[in-house]
């Protein structure tokens, strides 16, 4: 579902690279022009795109799983549909995002490794709980809304590949939230026992989608290169900003209310400022510690040895195939 900017711990020590290559690199980064998978680039960047490209891809995989779980029990069968059609797609931006990283040189397989292993991270909000069918609504409105946020920048991404990818996901992102909005705005308008679920989920959800946002501008250590490069358009801070100033009139409309006593409105400046963010609970969370980590990754697990029969038959038919064609 989404790119997350995290506080990874892999800036390993830049490479030296030829001052002539990165500086006509550079120029055409300025000249907004997009990098191609066979064009020279730096190292660094190279190993920038593919952790934020295949934690994006991971995302998208581990959060189906929140909502898969309330397929079979969504209210009505157009209900079903339309969740079953947004685990789909997310399904589809996963496939997208590690073709694209694949053409930087990485393999699907190393990359399936690293998720299953626990070496690689993916967004934090996936690792929360889903409780009520209200959750549904709560995810599509922020977390899919986060998402967008953090998504159309990547848009103009200087790496071809992930841009153009970011396109179609886009597209689908903007049809979740509003499916997500309008189950949060069928619920607060319906029965009280309705209008409180959805304001249990707000309550749970709206935290974990700040943090999406990653940690404070202070505190990423990415976020320099990433914004020269033009990987990153805007910071983690600014994003968060833009998503808090966009989603809390949305909620004002709902009847509901945003769990953050300190939320007020600043007349000089136009925004709405926020209380503090437990960043403990995000760190917590994102080294594998929330309430869902272990199920999580056990579950995508369990899912990869069940498929496992299904890649074999494949590659054996494949094969057969070619001797059949020599
Ligand atoms: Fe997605
Ligand atoms: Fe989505």
């Amino acid at each position: 579902m989404y790119a997350q900017a995290l506080n990874a711990k892999d800036a390993a020590p830049a490479i030296a690279e030829d001052p002539v290559k990165l500086a006509v690199f550079q120029a055409r980064i300025d000249a907004e022009e997009k990098i191609e998978p066979n064009d020279w680039m730096p190292a660094q960047y190279r190993r920038t795109l593919i952790r934020q490209i295949s934690q994006h891809a991971h995302s998208e995989v581990i959060g189906m799983q929140p909502e898969g779980n309330w397929v079979t029990r969504a209210p009505t069968l157009a209900r079903k549909a339309q969740l079953l059609a947004k685990i789909q797609d997310e399904a589809g931006h996963g496939l997208y995002l590690y073709s694209a990283a694949e053409t930087l040189g990485v393999s699907r397989e190393e990359l399936y490794d690293q998720l299953l292993s626990g070496r690689a991270k993916y967004s934090s909000i996936f690792n929360y709980p889903t409780l009520n069918y209200a959750d549904m609504g709560a995810i599509g409105w922020l977390v899919d809304g986060a998402a967008i946020m953090n998504q159309i920048p990547l848009c103009r991404c200087s790496y071809g590949p992930y841009a153009r990818a970011m396109i179609l996901v886009c597209k689908e992102e903007s049809f979740h939230q509003r499916q997500g909005y309008a189950i949060m705005l069928a619920m607060a308008r319906g029965t009280a026992e309705q209008r409180a679920m959805a304001q249990d989920a707000l309550d749970r959800f709206w935290w974990p989608s700040l943090m999406m946002f990653g940690p404070h501008d202070s505190n990423s250590v990415h976020s320099e290169l990433s914004m020269k490069w033009k990987i990153k358009r805007f910071t983690n801070d600014g994003l968060r900003q833009k998503f808090i100033d966009a989603t809390v009139p949305q909620a004002h409309y709902l009847g509901l209310t945003i769990p953050d006593p300190d939320l007020r409105f600043d007349e000089a400046t136009g925004h709405w400022e926020h209380g503090v963010i437990d960043w403990d609970e995000f760190n917590r969370v994102l080294a594998g510690d929330g309430p869902c980590n272990r199920q999580r990754l056990k579950h995508r697990r369990d899912a990869e040895a069940d498929g496992q029969w299904v890649r074999e038959a494949a590659a054996a038919y494949a094969a057969k195939q070619r001797k059949a064609a020599a």
